[in-house]
């Protein structure tokens, strides 16, 4: 009798805590841009796109937190044209698939927050953060454009982090026959849960301890590897 009963609480402590793992509540959020010329080099696409795309607004925790909450893009209609210019399914430009993985992985998760708890309110918050932003922008600033010669990591987190006053994640894939230069892929930009600007992670430590990539082949980049930012049409 009593082994039952300890069976059972022991059953339940499990349960419950595997239940608050999976529910753990975000505290941040991850605004994703990729570089489109690295991505269709990895992804064998063709890509026409010279300036930052979004990947998508990621919580720091959890993952399809609603699976009966599904994709519907008529409900946003209206952004989809916007969608298509900066947030881009760049191996399958007339497909709505991208979105609706990036709604069911990580949108039903934000969505816990009042200011995202709908499909049209976490596609435009996206797409709001973004532009202000305006990554494109800043590196332009500081001189930072694609080209063929290479950069310093530390000339890129600089221009970010004097412009925001975070630190990005920046992310590159490594070939394993180039070892003198990564190509940059991914850059990374946090938010609190009140859509002010965070670091990422709190140290270099942590940041290189992190590869929370969907697509394999992207990591931290490596701060004494020189940077290829490559043009649009160079052949990686
Ligand atoms: C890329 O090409 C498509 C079709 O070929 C065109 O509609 C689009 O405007 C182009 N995008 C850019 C950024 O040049
Ligand atoms: C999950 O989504 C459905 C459909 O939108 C909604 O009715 C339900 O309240 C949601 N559940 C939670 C726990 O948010
Ligand atoms: C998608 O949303 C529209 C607009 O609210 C609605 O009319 C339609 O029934 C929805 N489709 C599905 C499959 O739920």
């Amino acid at each position: 009798m009593k082994s039952h009963v300890i069976l059972l609480c022991l059953g339940y402590v499990l349960l419950t805590s595997a239940h608050s793992i999976h529910n753990k509540e975000w505290t941040k959020l991850i605004l994703t841009h990729h570089w489109p010329q690295t991505f269709c080099s990895m992804e064998h696409c063709t890509t026409n796109f010279t300036y930052w795309t979004l990947h998508g607004l990621w919580p720091n925790s959890g993952a399809e937190c609603n699976a009966s909450w599904h994709f519907n893009a008529s409900l946003i209609e209206d952004l989809l044209p916007e969608m298509k210019i900066f947030w881009p399914n760049l191996l399958k430009p007339e497909s709505t698939i991208f979105w609706k993985h990036e709604w069911t992985k990580h949108g039903t998760c934000a969505a816990k927050a009042e200011a995202m708890n709908t499909q049209h309110k976490y596609f435009s918050k996206a797409l709001e953060l973004y532009h202000k932003l305006d990554l494109d922008g800043i590196l332009r600033k500081s001189n930072i454009v694609p080209s063929e010669t290479y950069y310093k990591l530390t000339d890129l987190e600089n221009s970010i982090s004097s412009s925001y006053g975070v630190t990005p994640k920046i992310q590159c894939v490594s070939e394993q026959k180039q070892t003198d230069f990564q190509i940059l892929g991914q850059i990374e930009i946090c938010f609190d849960k009140q859509f002010q600007l965070v670091e990422c992670e709190h140290s270099r430590e942590e940041l290189q301890s992190q590869s929370n990539s969907f697509h394999t082949g992207f990591t931290v980049c490596d701060i004494s590897v020189p940077v290829y930012y490559p043009p649009l049409g160079s052949s990686l």
